[in-house]
Order: structure tokens, then sequence, then C-alpha cells
């Protein structure tokens, strides 16, 4: 029988496979989809036990990662970060994703641009976003999504870990934004803020600036010993 992980992959690359082509049109129903299995998905389904997190504990980087499967369509990852690290603020630029804890508290601050999806960020440019209520996320909590232009910026900071959680990004970073080559990971910090008077999902209007990637915020690798994944063809 397929395990979980496997069939979640599978689901992934039938919402996801097609990315390339220019009469990819995403389908609701297969995002529904692969969100319902990604909310099943558990620590227990990708072997991450205590062995691997108390290992996360002793070694010296802030944030392990985990490559579970990686092709030009998708990227599924885990990444653990260790008790107290804020994982910056960053975009995924022209992206969908789901993050789904499987171990630890994680606090999630979202923010989405008030630009167009398809916008190139400039290093010296001012951009203004939307700041999400944060949302505290363990393994009982629903997997998070986000889109191009819904919740594409956000911000991770773990608050009893090592904390993990399953990532699934579409199309992976890296692989080329057409006419602007490959798409980068851009750090971001607020510069200005103003609360908004509703009280809604959206809690402030921010505006940002680019940084650099903080020096003090890397990752080792480890190695998934999980089920292992068919490989897809690219
Ligand atoms: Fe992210």
């Amino acid at each position: 029988m397929a395990s979980a992980i496997e069939i979640l992959a599978k689901q992934a690359m039938k919402t996801f496979g097609d990315r390339r082509s220019v009469s990819y049109r995403l389908c609701q129903k297969n995002l529904d989809k692969l969100w319902n299995l990604m909310n099943k998905i558990t620590a227990q389904d990708v072997k991450l036990d205590d062995s691997v997190l108390n290992y996360v504990n002793i070694q010296p980087a802030p944030m392990c990662v985990m490559d579970i499967f990686e092709n030009k369509d998708i990227t599924i990852a885990i990444f653990i970060l260790k008790h107290g690290v804020m994982m910056p603020m960053h975009d995924h630029p022209g992206m969908h994703g789901l993050l789904k804890v499987i171990s630890g508290i994680v606090e999630l601050n979202s923010y989405s641009l008030k630009t167009k999806s398809d916008h190139i960020i400039k290093a010296n440019e001012e951009i203004a976003a939307l700041r999400h209520r944060p949302v505290t996320l363990h393994s009982n909590s629903l997997a998070c999504v986000l889109t191009p232009s819904d919740k594409n910026l956000h911000q991770i900071s773990c608050i009893e870990g090592p904390a993990a959680f399953l990532d699934i990004l579409s199309p992976p970073y890296d692989v080329d934004i057409f006419g602007h080559g490959p798409r980068p990971c851009t750090y971001f910090k607020v510069i200005r803020s103003k609360l908004c008077a509703e009280c809604t999902d959206v809690i402030e209007e921010v505006h940002l600036s680019v940084v650099e990637s903080p020096p003090d915020f890397y990752s080792t690798s480890l190695e998934y010993i999980g089920p292992p994944l068919k490989t897809y063809n690219d």
C-alpha cells in the first residue's frame, strides 16, 4: 500500500505538475484535495522521531532542513526550527505553498503584498503590504496555504521547539520566472506600520524594505529517512 507521504506527493504533482505549461490553470478541487491530505500528515508518516529532534537540539544550526522531493514543479521538505528561533520574513515569488506543523509549536505571521503578484521586487524598493493576524500552529492545526497574491510573505517563530513543519512549494525557488531568471528568495523588514481600525484578519498596514539574508540565520541539511518517494519525470 502506498505511504501517506507518497499519496501526498502524487496529489501535489496532480495539482502543480503541469505548472510550466502555458495553459496551466490551478484547479481548486485538486488544491483542496492536497490540503486535506496535508492536514492528515503526522511526524510518524515521515519518521520524524525523538532521535531526530534531539539531534536538532545539539547541532549548531538554528534550522535543519530535510529535502524529501524536488523536481522542476514542486519541492517537498521538512523544516525543523530550534526552540526560540525565528525564520525571518521572506517571500515566495509567484509561488503556491502549503505548510503543516507536525511537531512543536510555531507562530506564523503572514503578509500580503499590495502590489501585483507578478511584481518583481527591487533591492531599494519600499513596498506596501497587509499584515494578517498571527496564528499559533501545532500538530493538530490545519495546514496553511499561501498563493502568489495572498499571504505570500511570512515569518515563522518557534515558540515550543524543536518545531517541525512540512512544506510543499510550487514552483520551487531557483526555477526560472519567465524572462527574469531564477526565482529568488528575498528577505524583508518592516519599516513603518499602521494599525487597521477595523478588527478583521488584516491587523496592520505595513511598509517593507528588502534586507540582506540575515547572517545568523542558516540551516544544515538532514537526511530524510521516511518512506521513499517514486521519482516523477522533470
Ligand atoms: Fe517560507
